[in-house]
């Protein structure tokens, strides 16, 4: 594999790589299709709805020049740097006669197949516009009259939504290990709480919280009060003591599991979420929604749950970009959390800012600030020639800034 630079290449370099200039097509003027559309040969590299290892192969090539084209390399949102399978692709396209439809019926059909990938009646299955949705209508449906407890730093869909409804938020530092710290939540389910927030793995940091004391956490403060559990990163984990809080549902407790086609699946921008609870608390949050999902999402979400080939070629991929991260962190004797996540968090000695300002300059856009933990960077896993890259720029940006002194500094 060629060596990697992330300047950008020129749209005629890039066509040239591509092949699109041969014949003079570009010379004669008459170049007329889309780079997306022209460039993409793994569009026929599915069998049954499977994208094959060299169609995986033909759509990295692509998409590595398209990223390289954009400008800076985006690792700044826990996108999938891969984007949608090639067979997600091709049921949008033999799809798209449905976006003119209110009731269309690729979203039903998504429910139907996401709740037998994850082993529940389609009744327990409710399809939003991004798991973001969920985090908001949530808070409308079960929280407005109360207050709701949360780690942090988290992911603050759900907390600043309810701040901004003038809740009162119970912001529970994470532990020493950045776990959700379960013995401080517990003593903050005061009667006043109507909702919790659980974000498992972690966004900033990565991490996960032990399954057996989490579960019982949970199982317990649903006694109480509605317990939403965000696992937007679960298809990342490798962590084999990993289990999700889907259990719960199935044993009919008050816990509604959000899960999204943004990650692993690379569907952030169709805006595709999955709520996973009993039929009652979806008929509670249904109510809530304000709109419905899009068609383009749905018929791609459902093509790329059946496509577990791309989903495994992903997550190989992005264990691959933590690992080449891990090593140079390590070399650079830098402390990182234990990240199960397509991003790491480590801590850079200087301000966030600085170190943004930094890469960017480099060709990389990275993380933002996540208080408390100003000098921590969060950088999200890009394709590995993309890792490789970043982890080389590293040591000049990271030069004469301080080591870390051992976990938890
Ligand atoms: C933990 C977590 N939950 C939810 C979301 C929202 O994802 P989406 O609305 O795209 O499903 C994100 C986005 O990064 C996230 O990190």
């Amino acid at each position: 594999m060629p060596p990697f630079t992330p300047s950008p290449l020129s749209r005629r370099q890039w066509l040239k790589s591509s092949g699109l200039v041969a014949g003079g097509a570009l010379a004669s003027g008459a170049l007329a299709p889309a780079p997306l559309l022209a460039a993409d040969a793994s569009i026929t590299s599915v069998v049954d709805g499977q994208t094959t290892a060299a169609g995986f192969a033909a759509h990295e090539r692509m998409i590595a020049a398209l990223r390289r084209a954009e400008g800076p390399i985006r690792l700044a949102s826990n996108e999938n740097p891969y984007g949608m399978a090639p067979s997600a692709r091709q049921a949008i396209e033999n799809g798209w006669k449905q976006h003119a439809w209110y009731s269309a019926p690729a979203v039903p059909n998504l429910r139907k197949i996401y709740a037998q990938s994850v082993g529940v009646p389609e009744d327990h299955i409710m399809i939003t516009a991004g798991s973001g949705e969920l985090l908001s209508i949530a808070v409308l449906a079960f929280g407005l009259n109360g207050e709701i407890v949360s780690a942090w730093p988290t992911y603050e869909g759900l907390p600043r939504y309810a701040e901004s409804m003038g809740l009162r938020v119970h912001k529970v530092p994470l532990d020493a290990g950045f776990a959700h710290d379960l013995e401080a939540m517990d003593r903050r389910l005061v009667q006043a709480v109507d909702l919790v927030f659980v974000c498992n793995p972690n966004n900033p940091t990565g991490t996960l919280t032990d399954t057996a004391r989490l579960t019982q956490f949970v199982s317990n403060a649903a006694r109480r009060a509605m317990v939403l559990v965000d696992e937007a990163y679960h298809d990342f984990v490798t962590d084999p003591g990993y289990a999700s809080c889907i259990d719960l549902v199935k044993k009919g407790e008050n816990v509604i599991i959000s899960r999204t086609a943004s990650k692993i699946h690379g569907l952030a921008g169709l805006r595709t979420g999955f709520v996973i609870a009993r039929p009652d608390i979806i008929a509670r949050l249904q109510p809530a929604s304000p709109s419905f999902p899009g068609v383009f999402g749905a018929l791609g979400a459902a093509a790329s749950i059946q496509d577990t080939a791309y989903q495994a070629m992903c997550k190989q991929r992005n264990v691959e970009g933590r690992e080449i991260m891990r090593a140079a962190l390590a070399k650079l004797g830098r402390t990182m959390t234990d990240t199960q996540t397509n991003f790491v968090f480590f801590n850079a000695g200087l301000p966030v800012e600085q170190i943004q300002k930094a890469l960017l300059a480099k060709g990389f856009q990275i993380g933002r600030a996540f208080p408390p933990y100003t000098t921590w960077a969060r950088i999200s896993i890009g394709t590995p020639d993309e890792m490789r890259a970043v982890a080389a720029a590293l040591p000049e940006v990271l030069a004469g800034t301080p080591r870390s002194m051992g976990s938890g500094d």
